[in-house]
């Protein structure tokens, strides 16, 4: 049996300390898709932690944590990852396992996501700079290198053959950084990856799920950002919705049972790209003061705005959501009035769907306002004492939604979290 936690905005959701609370319930977590663009907080024993490429069950000795062949993997950052861990007493050498099958992000991935940006201009997706794009290119063009590939002994040919192709496009590019800093930590951090247990992820889940063992996919970005159904080409490059889990671990759609779609109670977005409910005023700087939104892989400040029930309608169908985790409730706690988008007007027409391409057309929402709650909500632990007016917020999000809202995070700690 597979559950599924998964992002329904523009990532950020605080998928990572979801996680991190749901794993004690699971034997294995994975994740399916994405790289290091990924920033997943938790709080360990009160102390902050950002996993960039291990899942997010590490903190739970005896959990296996795989990460699975849709995932990117850049070797720089799971080193430095290890050794934080490692620092924190974690024998991640015991429970973390890699599948064969996930593609490397090499050096010049980095370079050609930079040197593309850079040609973008003022169009540019504003992305993380990981390498993410041109490795996922590279996946589907046919010519990318696996995990696997580090254990062939023609794996410095390999390699050799792969940069001098993405050398000719930097030269296109007209790329002159000078990589070999890059290139010396990618040889060093793959020399850790060979000692890993690599595993060929497909059979090994598969083998977990027979014997009755509960898997945890873990999601990275957000459905809006996801590469088919997201904002394109303001979007990540890979599938981060429930259907990302059938081809990102190698796992039959029927083994799925719930998929719990994280969101906050607000909206945020880093990077560029369409935003219809964004508030470029006092309140947005206020929600982005309070909430800390300033990314967690790149520190780039997140745009703000209020919860927007189009998008959600729409991750909430594409991913087959059956439970709804809200969280950052408590950042709203002051605010006197909230407003929650139950409709765009496109083009001066009221429209209740997401259309196909947002940057082209006008999009001015339609707002439904509520009274804030204006209480401190982080000490409460049963949905009962919760302030009425925060009691009505959600209430109107279920029912718009019709999909209950079953998790109200009330805090970044770890038991920070309501059951409605
Ligand atoms: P992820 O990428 O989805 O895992 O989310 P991030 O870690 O990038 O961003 C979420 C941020 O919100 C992190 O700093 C979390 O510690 C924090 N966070 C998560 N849930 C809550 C909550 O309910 N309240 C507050 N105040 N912070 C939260
Ligand atoms: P988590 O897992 C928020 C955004 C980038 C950029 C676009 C493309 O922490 O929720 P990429 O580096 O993938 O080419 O960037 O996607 N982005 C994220 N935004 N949270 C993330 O991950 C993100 N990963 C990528 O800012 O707009
Ligand atoms: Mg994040």
């Amino acid at each position: 049996m597979v559950d599924v936690i998964l992002g329904l905005q523009w990532g950020d959701e605080g998928k990572g300390k979801i996680v991190d609370y749901f794993a004690p319930n699971y034997d294995v977590i994975a994740r399916f898709q994405g790289g290091a663009n990924a920033g997943h907080t938790l709080y360990v024993n009160g102390q902050k932690v950002v996993l960039h490429q291990i899942p997010s069950g590490i903190f739970h000795e005896d959990k296996i944590n795989l990460i699975g062949n849709g995932v990117v993997l850049d070797a720089v950052t799971l080193k430095k990852e290890c050794e934080k861990v490692a620092s924190m007493g974690i024998d991640y050498k015991k429970n973390l396992y890699i599948s064969e099958r996930a593609h490397l992000i090499l050096p010049t991935h980095r370079a050609l996501d930079k040197a593309s940006e850079l040609a973008k201009g003022n169009e540019k997706i504003g992305s993380t700079l990981k390498g993410i794009g041109p490795a996922y290119m590279d996946k589907t063009g046919r010519n990318g290198l696996r995990v696997g590939d580090l254990l062939d002994k023609g794996f410095i040919s390999q390699y050799i053959k792969i940069r001098l192709k993405h050398q000719r496009l930097l030269d296109s590019y007209n790329f002159q950084e000078d990589i070999s800093a890059w290139e010396d930590e990618f040889f060093e951090s793959i020399e850790l990856l060979r000692d890993f247990k690599i595993v060929n992820g497909e059979y090994f889940i598969n083998d977990k799920i027979q014997q009755g063992k509960k898997v945890l996919a873990e999601g990275a970005q957000g459905s809006m950002l996801d590469v088919d159904f997201g904002t394109f080409p303001f979007v990540t490059s890979s599938s981060t919705i429930s259907a990302g889990v059938c081809t990102g671990l190698g796992i039959a759609p029927q083994k799925i049972k719930d998929v719990f779609g994280v969101s906050k109670a607000y909206c945020t977005r880093v990077g560029s790209g369409p935003f219809p409910t964004e508030l470029n005023d006092e309140t947005g700087e206020l929600i982005r003061k309070i909430g800390s939104e300033f990314g967690a892989t790149t520190g780039r400040p997140r745009r703000c705005g209020w919860i927007d029930l189009v998008a959600l309608n729409f991750a909430c169908m594409i991913n087959g959501v059956t439970k709804i985790i809200m969280t950052k409730t408590d950042i709203l706690d002051t605010l006197p009035e909230l407003n929650v988008c139950t409709s765009y007007k496109i083009n001066g027409e009221e429209k209740n769907y997401v259309p196909f391409q947002m940057t082209q057309v006008k999009i001015d929402p339609v707002f439904k306002s509520f009274a804030g709650w204006q209480t401190d909500i982080t000490a409460m632990s049963e949905y009962d004492s919760l302030p009425q007016n925060m009691k009505n917020y959600i209430d109107y999000i279920n029912k718009f939604l019709k999909v209950p809202v079953k998790f109200i995070s009330n805090g970044p700690g770890r038991d920070q979290i309501i059951l409605a």
